[in-house]
């Protein structure tokens, strides 16, 4: 048996994906016009009267130690909104603000998860929560999403991944890679596998604002009976264009927040306290800033959409959130992960082979459609369109997967 650190770092090889062959193109080759769709990270700067509230907070002296589990007025408010926007019915102190969702989830896995146990993650997943269970002794067991209806859940397939060792489901809603939001039959359909086979759910909702068209959110946690066995994360990160900031939160009942809490004081004693000064004003301020950025996004995801499925052997969904769009390649024939490599190599874009999702996104490329100005997208898909022409490959008529 390996030693945590040592799982860790076996584990970490994965996570960086096409990032780094992007950076050493960079590297070998300075000049290179390298434009980043990899990477999830937004291209708006923070909002103003965030940056403000910090800097207030600097100027002012709020420098020092606070409280462990986040300063009372950011988690009341947190509280709040959780009360009104998302019908979770949690208080002040059943919320930890955290460095990020990733120490959010680091924590309730660890709070929750010993050597042994079975987590159920969907698939195509988000890799890191998956690094994380293993690094702790969890086994990962995948299920995956229904292709054919859009990754949508396949209950019956949850239900029967479910083993005596099963301690968890975790659901990325909205979810990367796909940018589907489950459906309240989905959910119910997860509520009522969780109930029966009393499991923990870990509901990873950081693109909740991330939202297009008139599609509605829903957390899990706000289903009859779910409260008690729902840990919800999320953070400022990819909403509010704060992901340098690293302040996010988790929401459940105390008995968790507490165990959470003795994890996250012992790696880190608490976030940043200026940068929650500037989450209060996020949460508290207008939500203008949002609705804007959102506004903007969804001009990047309406251009990727139309003009993937305009390019021979590629078909794209329509993503109802998030920053990603998940084109299905499989037409051409080639391995994604081979794809993606190929793409960065000979157009010096930078996009995410579906495999590094799980085997579900086999034949599908993550494109993030937020990271870049509209023109840089532009560009980026010219040059994969011109790359794809000019490969002299016949199609294929059924995908791979
Ligand atoms: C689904 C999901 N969860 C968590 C994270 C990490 O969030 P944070 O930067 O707040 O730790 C990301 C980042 O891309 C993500 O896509």
């Amino acid at each position: 048996m390996k030693s945590p650190a040592k799982r860790m770092l076996s584990q970490a090889q994965k996570n960086f994906g096409m990032y780094e062959t992007a950076a050493r193109i960079a590297a070998q080759d300075p000049s290179a016009d390298i434009i980043h769709l990899e990477v999830g990270r937004p291209s708006f700067d923070t909002p103003l009267h965030i940056k403000e509230a910090a800097k207030t907070a600097l100027d002012k002296g709020i420098v020092h130690y606070g409280e462990l589990n986040g300063t009372f007025a950011l988690r009341d408010a947190l509280a709040q909104r959780y009360r009104e926007l998302n019908r979770i019915d949690v208080s002040a102190d059943e919320i930890l603000v955290t460095n990020g969702v990733t120490q959010a989830a680091f924590s309730a896995l660890m709070t929750l998860i010993d050597e042994g146990d079975e987590v159920i993650v969907l698939d195509p997943f988000y890799p890191q929560h998956n690094s994380k269970i293993e690094l702790l002794g969890g086994k990962v067991v995948t299920v995956k999403l229904d292709q054919a209806r859009g990754f949508s859940l396949d209950a019956q397939a949850l239900d029967e991944a479910v083993s005596p060792a099963t301690k968890m489901i975790i659901l990325v809603n909205p979810s990367n890679p796909t940018g589907v939001m489950y459906s309240q039959k989905d959910l119910l359909a997860i509520r009522d596998i969780a109930i029966k086979h009393d499991l923990y759910v870990l509901s990873d909702e950081v693109y909740e604002f991330n939202i297009y068209d008139d599609n509605k959110h829903i957390s899990i946690a706000s289903l009859p009976d779910m409260r008690e066995r729902t840990i919800t994360i999320s953070a400022f990160t990819k909403g509010y264009a704060m992901d340098g900031w690293r302040i996010g939160y988790a929401a459940a009942p105390l008995h968790f927040i507490s165990e959470m809490l003795k994890v996250t004081l012992n790696e880190s004693t608490h976030p940043c306290i200026f940068a929650q000064e500037g989450a209060i004003a996020a949460v508290s301020g207008s939500q203008d800033c949002v609705k804007e950025m959102v506004a903007d996004d969804k001009l990047r995801r309406d251009l990727i959409v139309s003009r993937l499925n305009a390019m021979p052997g590629v078909t794209c969904n329509t993503p109802q959130a998030t920053i990603y769009a998940f084109p299905d390649f499989s037409a051409w024939g080639i391995e994604s992960s081979k794809l993606a490599q190929d793409i960065v190599e000979h157009t010096h874009v930078a996009v995410e082979s579906g495999c590094f999702y799980g085997n579900a996104g086999k034949g599908h490329l993550r494109i993030c459609f937020g990271s870049e100005p509209y023109e840089r997208l532009e560009e980026a898909l010219d040059r994969m369109e011109a790359y794809l022409q000019s490969l002299e490959l016949p199609l294929q008529a059924t995908a791979t997967n």
